[in-house]
This record gives structure tokens, C-alpha cells and sequence, in this order.
């Protein structure tokens, strides 16, 4: 197996064994009850020491995105009404909430490979989740919009996702909705002309700012040690240990940096050249904004074109285009669990 950061190898001490028998001699127990506080003692350290060796490459999630100092409560609550709202399709049959579903503690998309917009055409990429998305680099598989704000522009316009004809005819249509002057007014008191194509963006990426997912990882990295399972402190070491922090790392482990897909070995469905449709550079053919693995679990199928059904196999297939690393299965199951420690509290998929 490569090792490419083992600055941040540790070693683990063996678990205690569950289920010790007592024994009738008091001696005997009190030596065995010294023994099981010794053992506690250790597991406690060994927490301690995998917390920080963690800590060095992965952080809790911040309490708020960038940018939400200035969101009012009239700001989120317009944006969300406009998030939710399908006359924001050409047909009215479609909100961003269809593809990134929010509603029912949903995972934030809709757990198809790619998503059918308002004329049923799809797109090459699939869904990614709008939890935690605010704390990303920049948004697109491709990161070609800066932030939250010039993404919401994209989709009300894409004619294989909400199809409008033109930001006249948005604007034209909050108008003539009844809510909306209203809405739109509490939430840019300064502004003489407070409905516009700019602002709807704005209070769309206030209301996506408070999506903000918690994980038992977090309680963890906080200081809990038993917010995860031993199996899933196991899978958090093999993660550690095998590289796959070089790249899936920072709060939302990952989403800080462009890489190539098939780094090391291709990517068996690669067609799509990546950020290099954002920038024309030849360096960039094939690189994706890598993915966060916050509620990585619940975000099926994978990688950006949704080729790959399942969690197993796409983490045996990042050992492998990624590092070079082809993982036996038992460590392929400790990453997994490790990795659905990482779904929000609540949060679950589609189907
Ligand atoms: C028809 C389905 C569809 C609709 C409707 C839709 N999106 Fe998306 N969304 C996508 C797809 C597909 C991508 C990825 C496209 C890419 O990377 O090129 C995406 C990307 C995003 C991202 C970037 C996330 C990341 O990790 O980079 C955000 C944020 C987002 N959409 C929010 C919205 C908002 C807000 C709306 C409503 C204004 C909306 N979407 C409407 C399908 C949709
Ligand atoms: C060299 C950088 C790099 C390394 C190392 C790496 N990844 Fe990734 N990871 C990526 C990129 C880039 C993608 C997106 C690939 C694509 O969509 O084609 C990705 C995608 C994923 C996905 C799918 C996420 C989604 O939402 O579709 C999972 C799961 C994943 N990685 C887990 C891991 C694990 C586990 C390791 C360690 C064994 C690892 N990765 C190592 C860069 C990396």
C-alpha cells in the first residue's frame, strides 16, 4: 500500500475485548478490574492521539458560512421562498429544491445520477448536495461560478435544468406574483428597486448559507470520544493513513482544491474534461473540484457524471485512480464505516 502521508501515521492500540467472563476469586477480579481501568485508559489516549492526528488535516465545521454576517432574517426567508418556488421554471414545474432536495431532512439532491430538468433533458453532471456548499472554494464540479451568489444565477437560465428565457422575464414574473414585492422589499430596505435577476441570487445564497450540516465525526473532533464506533475510529486511521487526506481535507473535507480524476490510474467513465471547460487550460483537463465527503453516504451515486452506484465501490476506486492503492476488502469496510459517520444528524437520502 502507497503511504502518501505517513507524517501523520499513528498507531492505534487493540481495542479491549468486549465480553470478558468474571471470575469468582476476588483477587483475580480486582486484578482484572485494574486491568479493564488500564485498558480504558489507553482506548481514552488512543482517541486523544487519532483526535489530534485528525485535527492536523480535518476541522469541525465552522458555526457559519462566509458572508452570512450580513443575512437578515427577511434575507433567508426570501431566499428560501424563491428556493422553493417553481414558478422559477420556464413549464412551473421545477425549483432548485428539485434537484437539491431540502425538504423532509433530504441530503441536498435528489440521488439520481444526473437530474432530469424542466423539459426532461439532462445534464452530463450529476446533483451535488447544497448542504455545506457555502464553505466550498467555489461552486460546479468545475468551479466555474465564485460563490453561492453567481451560482444561483446558472440554473434559472440553463436550458437543461430550469429553462427560463431571459432574466427579463424572471424579474417579470416576481413581479406579478403576489408575495414577492413584498418579500423582496424587507429584504433590500436600501433598494428604490428592490426586484432584480442580482438580487434574487442574493437572497437564494443567504437562505443556502444556513445549510449547514452536524456529524458524529464533528462530536468527535470536538472532543467526544465515543461519537464513533470503534469500527468507525479504524476506518477514520485507514483514512489517515492512506493518503486520501492529500486531497479530501479542511472542514468539509474536500472542496479546497481542483484535482485531476485518474490521477494515478483513469477513471473507467472519463469523458467529461473537466475544469478545463472553466479555463481552457490544458492543465486542468480532467481535474474536478474534489467533492466534500460531509454526508458523503447518503449522496449516491458518485463522482461527477453519477456513474457509480455505490459508496463501496467508489472508495475502492479512489485507492486505485487516486493513490495507486488497491485496498483489501476489510479496509475498503472500515473506510465506508468511517464514512457514514460523516452523514448530517437527520439528514437522509431520497431512495
Ligand atoms: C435540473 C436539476 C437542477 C436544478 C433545477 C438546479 N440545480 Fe443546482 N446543480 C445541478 C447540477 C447537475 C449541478 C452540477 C453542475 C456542474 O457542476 O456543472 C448543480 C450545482 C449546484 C451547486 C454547486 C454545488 C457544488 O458542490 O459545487 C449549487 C450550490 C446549486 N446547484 C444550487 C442550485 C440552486 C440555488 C438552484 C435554484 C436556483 C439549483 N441549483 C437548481 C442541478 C440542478
Ligand atoms: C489526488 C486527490 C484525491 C485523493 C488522494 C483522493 N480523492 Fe477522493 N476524490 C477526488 C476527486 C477529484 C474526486 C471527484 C472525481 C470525479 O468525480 O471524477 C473524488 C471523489 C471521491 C468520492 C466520491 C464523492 C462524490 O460525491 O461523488 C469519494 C467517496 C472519495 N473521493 C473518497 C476518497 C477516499 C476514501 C480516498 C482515499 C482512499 C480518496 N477519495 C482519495 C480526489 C482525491
Amino acid at each position: 500500500m502507497i503511504q502518501m502521508n505517513t507524517a501523520f501515521s499513528i498507531n492505534l492500540p487493540a481495542v479491549p475485548r468486549p465480553n470478558r467472563r468474571p471470575r469468582p476469586c476476588a483477587l483475580l477480579t480486582g486484578l482484572l478490574l485494574a486491568g479493564s481501568l488500564v485498558s480504558v485508559a489507553t482506548t481514552a489516549s488512543a482517541d486523544a492521539e487519532l483526535r489530534a492526528a485528525a485535527l492536523v488535516v480535518i476541522q469541525p465545521l465552522p458555526d457559519n458560512m462566509p458572508g452570512a454576517e450580513h443575512d437578515t432574517a427577511a434575507g433567508i426567508a426570501l431566499g428560501k421562498a424563491l428556493y422553493f418556488d417553481t414558478r422559477l421554471s420556464e413549464n412551473h414545474s421545477q425549483s432548485c429544491n428539485t434537484c437539491h432536495r431540502v425538504d423532509d431532512n433530504l441530503a441536498g439532491m435528489d440521488n439520481e445520477p444526473t437530474s432530469p430538468g424542466a423539459f426532461a433533458k439532462r445534464g452530463d453532471r450529476n446533483s451535488p448536495t447544497v448542504w455545506n456548499a457555502g464553505f466550498h472554494l467555489a461552486q460546479f464540479w468545475d468551479g466555474r461560478a465564485e460563490d453561492l451568489v453567481e451560482q444561483a444565477k446558472g440554473p434559472v437560465l440553463n436550458p437543461v435544468e430550469m429553462a427560463m428565457p431571459s432574466e427579463a422575464v424572471v424579474v417579470e414574473r416576481l413581479e406579478a406574483a403576489p408575495e414577492y414585492p413584498e418579500l423582496f422589499r424587507k429584504a433590500f430596505p436600501g433598494d428604490a428597486n428592490p426586484i432584480n435577476y442580482e438580487n434574487m441570487a442574493h437572497a437564494v445564497a443567504a437562505f443556502e448559507r444556513t445549510l449547514i450540516s452536524r456529524d458524529r465525526f464533528d462530536d468527535f473532533l470536538n472532543g467526544q470520544d465515543v461519537a464513533l464506533t470503534s469500527k468507525e475510529k479504524q476506518g477514520l486511521k485507514v483514512f489517515l493513513d492512506s493518503g486520501c487526506t492529500t486531497c479530501h481535507n479542511g472542514p468539509v473535507m474536500g472542496a479546497n482544491a481542483y484535482h485531476k480524476s485518474g490521477l494515478v490510474n483513469p477513471y473507467e467513465f472519463q469523458k467529461d474534461k473537466g475544469r478545463f471547460d472553466a479555463t481552457q487550460d490544458e492543465d486542468d483537463l480532467h481535474k474536478f473540484k474534489v467533492p466534500s465527503l460531509r454526508n458523503v453516504a447518503l449522496t449516491y451515486p458518485y463522482f461527477h457524471n453519477g456513474k457509480v452506484p455505490d459508496l463501496n465501490d467508489a472508495v475502492k476506486r479512489m485507492g486505485w485512480m487516486q493513490l495507486g492503492t488497491e485496498f483489501a476488502q476489510p479496509d475498503v469496510d472500515l473506510l465506508v464505516a468511517f464514512l457514514t459517520s460523516l452523514n448530517g444528524k437527520g439528514l437522509k437520502p431520497v431512495k
